[in-house]
């Protein structure tokens, strides 16, 4: 997942190449290869609707599993602090991610990670089968990992440390 730019100069000492480095990806890709199991003391958080545990923390990077419970609706969120990866594991689970729409028929077919960039606004959906889905991230700005929930700006108002009203049972 290295990506790679050639800019060309016109002076005459030629191509110039800029070659970017996009280490969250290649966790990603690294992780996902090997599923290296790392769990810190405090892995498992829960909330409201949602169970979140920590399978690997390293460094400023570790992956989550979410599992929510069946029909249930997160409000629109961003983690200031993260940039992640998400990838469907199972469930009837859709999400919305910077105005773009996974529903789980189409992710389950064929899961991709999706990357979700600390300003993409998301928030997810489940059905009467709940769903799990794995989070691979690097936290930045020197804020230690913890779970994504603490580090959390919702539409609504809902700021990190505020453990419950994160996820709404739908009726
Ligand atoms: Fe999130």
């Amino acid at each position: 997942m290295r990506q790679t730019r050639y800019g060309c100069l016109k002076a005459s000492e030629g191509c110039l190449i800029i070659d970017i480095f996009d280490d969250l990806a290649e966790f990603a890709k690294w992780w996902l290869h090997h599923r290296m199991l790392l769990p810190p003391p405090n892995a498992v958080t829960t909330y409201q609707n949602m169970t979140g545990t920590c399978l690997y923390r390293h460094g400023q990077y570790q992956v989550q599993m979410f599992t929510s419970k069946p029909n249930s609706v997160s409000v629109s969120h961003v983690h200031p602090n993260v940039d992640s990866y998400e990838l469907y594991l199972c469930g009837d689970l859709d999400f919305v991610i910077a105005g773009n729409i996974y529903k789980h028929q189409e992710v389950a077919a064929n899961p991709i990670p999706v990357r979700i960039h600390p300003h993409y606004w998301h928030e997810g959906t489940t059905g009467p089968l709940g769903g799990s889905f794995l989070s691979l991230q690097k936290w930045l700005n020197n804020v230690p990992p913890s779970c994504v929930g603490e580090d959390w700006v919702g539409v609504d108002g809902s700021a990190a440390g505020t453990c419950v009203g994160r996820t709404e049972t739908k009726e």
